[in-house]
């Protein structure tokens, strides 16, 4: 006969029958959590001047910021992070595939799979975030079938949660993106720099510079504005192009890398907070060091308990 192993209950922790029990877990076991906040409990400060500022929560409410004021998106990968971006009042949120080079330490942005993007897009959908969610389309999906390009983008909706997904690409990808749109499928197109093509063109790069290349980016735009996309990112585009090309088309310009003339901006959220594997583009400026504090603390910490001494009662 096995006997059952002995259950290890910590001091003031529900057991496991009662923490399934909703609506039933006595104030006494709350009162005793040592974790004060509740998860995803509000992360703006108080008094934030943005406090009562409309938010964006749909494509439609996303375009007619243009011309009012600039946009800004910024990335998430999980529920944590999610949480702090909404509540710093984005616009937008970017579950990003560069969750590859970011999270996931990959070099490139190529090795992240639909799996991953919907793991990633379905924790920050779990926080609640008050704005838009946009999920990226990773490497592959839009160049082999159409029906499989729709599955895709299908399951970063059903399972993922997101409200729209992102794809790289211009004219090339126009005709499937308008198919997308038709089937209820927002999209957010990407031009200039695209990471996902980086083994093809041979690294990161600037666009736009030869008149050629800033006529191909205009086409490319156009077409996607054709095709019914909701907002274009534009990376790493020359500023006089990028703010050019903002003129012209109707849905908003959103620049990372590509001046200040775009009708909004995005960035990677870990490079703003300085917390990086890899350098940290030239263009973005830091607002933490995060890598060197949390290498501090965690060091101090290590530093602390190796010094403590066993206390004989233990
Ligand atoms: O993957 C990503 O984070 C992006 C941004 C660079 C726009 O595509």
């Amino acid at each position: 006969m096995s006997s059952s192993p002995q259950k290890v209950q910590f001091e003031g922790t529900p057991s496991s029958s009662q923490s399934r029990e909703k609506g039933s877990s006595p104030k006494s076991n709350r009162s005793k959590n040592p974790r004060k906040n509740k998860p995803f409990e509000k992360s703006r400060p108080k008094h934030s001047p943005q406090e009562h500022e409309p938010r964006t929560r749909t494509t439609l409410e996303l375009l007619k910021l243009k011309g009012k004021r600039t946009i800004v998106g910024l990335t998430a990968y999980d529920a944590l992070l999610g949480r702090l971006v909404s509540d710093a009042g984005v616009d937008f949120i970017l579950v990003g595939d560069s969750v590859g080079t970011t999270m996931l330490g990959h070099s490139t942005t190529i090795p992240v799979t639909i799996q991953d993007m919907i793991h990633h897009t379905a924790s920050v959908r779990r926080a609640n975030p008050d704005c838009l969610l946009v999920a990226d389309l990773p490497f592959g999906e839009a160049s082999l079938s159409f029906d499989r390009l729709l599955e895709s983008a299908r399951s970063l909706m059903q399972k993922g949660g997101a409200d729209a997904v992102k794809i790289e690409g211009g004219r090339d990808v126009a005709d499937d993106i308008e198919k997308l749109v038709l089937t209820g499928i927002p999209v957010l197109g990407h031009i200039g720099l695209l990471p996902q093509t980086v083994k093809a063109i041979g690294g990161y790069r600037k666009f736009g510079s030869k008149q050629e290349e800033a006529e191909s980016l205009y086409t490319d735009a156009i077409a996607l504005e054709e095709a019914g996309c909701f907002g274009l990112v534009a990376e790493m585009v020359e500023a006089s192009v990028a703010s050019e090309l903002a003129r012209q088309i109707l849905p908003p310009l959103i620049g990372i890398g590509s001046g200040d003339g775009c009708d909004g901006q995005i960035l990677v959220t870990p490079d703003l907070l300085g917390l990086s594997n890899g350098s940290i583009p030239s263009f973005v400026k830091p607002k933490l060091n995060l890598n060197q504090e949390i290498s501090q603390a965690l060091t101090e910490y290590v530093i602390d308990v190796k010094k403590r001494k066993k206390s004989p009662s233990s």
